[in-house]
């Protein structure tokens, strides 16, 4: 690929390659249009899978591949990495240059000091950190290197591909004693933040629990401690109903189908939409196929579709509505508001932004900005930021400690490292998959921005970013569309078919069974899960 070509030259050139594989045939009518295409016929998809999508052979502690296409550009040529430094620099096409020098509650309630960077009407602020979640239950690459190729059949993932919350449950109490309370091995270990609930932590703060990700901000470190409290009052729930014995084995399944049946019933349709959701569930999966009880984790989600949610953080938010009483009101308090990162905080004991690894008491969360928990608590909600090419100003500046560990630290703009690893992956271009499909790919007139980068990017272009281009221009940002609603989709709806710790496969008929805060039985919802857990703002107080 040519540094010098023009986009529209290398543009019939890519249609031209793409065609000749044989992928073309019935789509070139849907050419640069943003609607989609009737899925290609299966038979003619399945001409661009790998094996181990296609069920024939996997091994789920890997990663792999579902597509058999080529790389988005020639990874030889020398300056393709420092092209995709370039396009995610600070200050560059992904910065939303928000007014970060205006503070977090200017940055919450004054929607112009983030011109290029909406609420999304649609998501309430904590869908973020419940797919930043998820993402840590099914993922974790602790090997590869950014921007060196690598087979992705090389690569361990360090979690298991099922939403079984192993970065919860670590092996278990045999296995993994220090996460469980040593007076009470059915349950896990909380401590207190000095008002409310923390994670177990070291002396030197770092948290002790299955995955280290899930400190990497007080959001996440705060869903974590959730759900721990969450499997322990489903523990005494079951002794209270005259379980017999031990209750881990039985709290852990109504702890991990609850999680499964919200994921499917409210966290996806957020992601992808409805339609997209129904239309997997009743059509059945096109290319995600792997045999059952083996799923594994596909590049073209890990480093690209489900990377999306990196464009749904706010620059700030307010942790919580009364927690720093002895704060100072000129920056919000008694409620505690942070940029979510901000590098004043550096090696503050109780540090001015929201990342995790510390204990102090205003450092825990008030859901009811984050989730909806109707009546009076509904005016405290806050919003998510639009799935589009915008990311928010802190993540071009990520504190040392939110890069896990055994990974490389630099560099800290994450938009670079989600780049760079489109290469380390050989990405194929969004552009291919959408051929391959049969759904109308977004060509360079979509594209204008990533012309100056060379490297023919307009027209073969990397599928993270790729997908937040058709977020934004399909969906108006409330949604992922396109390729990257159904990679997301598949995988989601193939991890909870394919696994069999997961309701849908060993009970598909189960309907949620434990008490709600309102609503008819036969649901559960994160908001349900939260005051069982009794982490609600009633149960708080504040
Ligand atoms: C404040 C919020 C977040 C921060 C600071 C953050 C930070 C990071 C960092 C530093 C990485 C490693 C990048 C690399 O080296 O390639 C990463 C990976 C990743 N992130 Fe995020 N992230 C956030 C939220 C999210 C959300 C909301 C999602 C999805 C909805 C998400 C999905 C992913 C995925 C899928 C990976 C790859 C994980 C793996 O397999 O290792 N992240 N993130």
């Amino acid at each position: 690929m040519g540094h010098e070509e023009t986009g529209a030259q290398h543009d019939s050139r890519a249609r031209e390659r793409i065609s000749r594989r044989g992928f073309l045939a019935g789509v070139g009518a849907g050419v640069g249009a943003a609607g989609a295409l009737a899925m290609r016929p299966a038979a003619a998809i399945a001409e661009v899978l790998t094996p181990r999508a296609a069920g024939l052979a996997t091994s789920p502690d890997r990663f792999g591949r579902i597509f058999n296409l080529p790389a988005f550009a020639d990874l030889n040529a020398p300056t393709l990495p420092s092209a995709l430094m370039a396009m995610g620099s600070p200050g560059g096409i992904l910065d939303a240059k928000d007014a970060l020098d205006q503070g977090p509650v200017n940055l919450l309630t004054n929607p112009a000091l983030s011109a290029n960077n909406p609420d999304n009407p649609t998501h309430t602020a904590g869908t973020t950190f419940m797919g930043q979640f998820l993402d840590h239950d099914i993922t974790f690459d602790q090997t590869s290197k950014l921007g060196v190729p690598l087979e992705p059949t090389q690569a361990p993932n360090v979690r298991t591909p099922a939403f079984d919350l192993d970065s919860v449950y670590g092996g278990g109490p045999a296995v993994s004693p220090a996460l469980y309370n040593p007076a009470d091995k059915d349950k896990f270990l909380v401590e207190s933040g000095g008002l409310f609930e923390d994670l177990p932590r070291r002396a030197d703060h770092t948290a002790i629990i299955a995955d280290p990700r899930n400190d990497e901000n007080l959001m996440i470190a705060g869903l974590q401690a959730a759900f721990l409290l969450f499997h322990n009052r489903v523990v005494d729930f079951l002794r209270a109903g005259g379980q017999s014995g031990s209750a881990f084995a039985a709290a852990q399944q109504l702890v991990r189908w609850h999680y499964q049946w919200l994921i499917l019933h409210e966290f996806l349709p957020l992601f992808i939409g409805q339609a997209m959701v129904d239309d997997i569930l009743h059509n059945g999966r096109r290319f995600y196929r792997p045999a059952f009880g083996q799923a594994f984790i596909p590049v073209e989600f890990q480093g690209a579709a489900y990377r999306f949610g990196h464009s749904m953080v706010r620059p700030s938010y307010r942790a919580n509505l009364a927690g720093d009483p002895g704060g100072n009101p000129a920056t919000g308090a008694p409620a505690f508001f942070g940029l979510v990162f901000d590098p004043a905080g550096d090696g503050q004991a109780d540090p001015v932004d929201l990342r995790g690894g510390a204990r102090a008491p205003r450092r825990f969360i008030g859901w009811q900005t984050f989730f909806d928990f109707g009546g009076t608590f509904t005016t405290a909600l806050r919003r998510n930021k639009l799935i589009d090419t915008h990311i928010s100003s802190p993540l071009f500046h990520l504190p040392v400690n939110t890069i896990a560990p055994g990974t490389e630290p630099a560099p800290v703009v994450l938009a670079q490292r989600n780049l760079l690893r489109q290469m380390t992956w050989s990405m194929p271009s969004g552009q291919s998959i959408a051929q391959a499909l049969g759904v109308a790919p977004l060509w360079a007139e979509n594209f204008p921005e990533l012309q100056q980068f060379g490297h023919g990017l307009p027209s073969s272009t990397p599928l993270w970013y790729y997908a937040l281009k058709e977020a934004e221009v399909v969906a108006g940002g409330q949604t992922l569309a396109g390729v990257g609603a159904r990679i997301v989709g598949e995988v989601f709806i193939g991890l909870l078919q394919l696994s069999p710790t997961s309701y849908l496969a060993a009970n598909p008929n189960w309907r949620p069974t434990l008490p709600r805060r309102s609503g008819a039985a036969g649901d559960f919802r994160l908001v349900d899960l939260l005051t069982f857990a009794g982490v609600d703002p009633t149960s708080r107080g504040q």
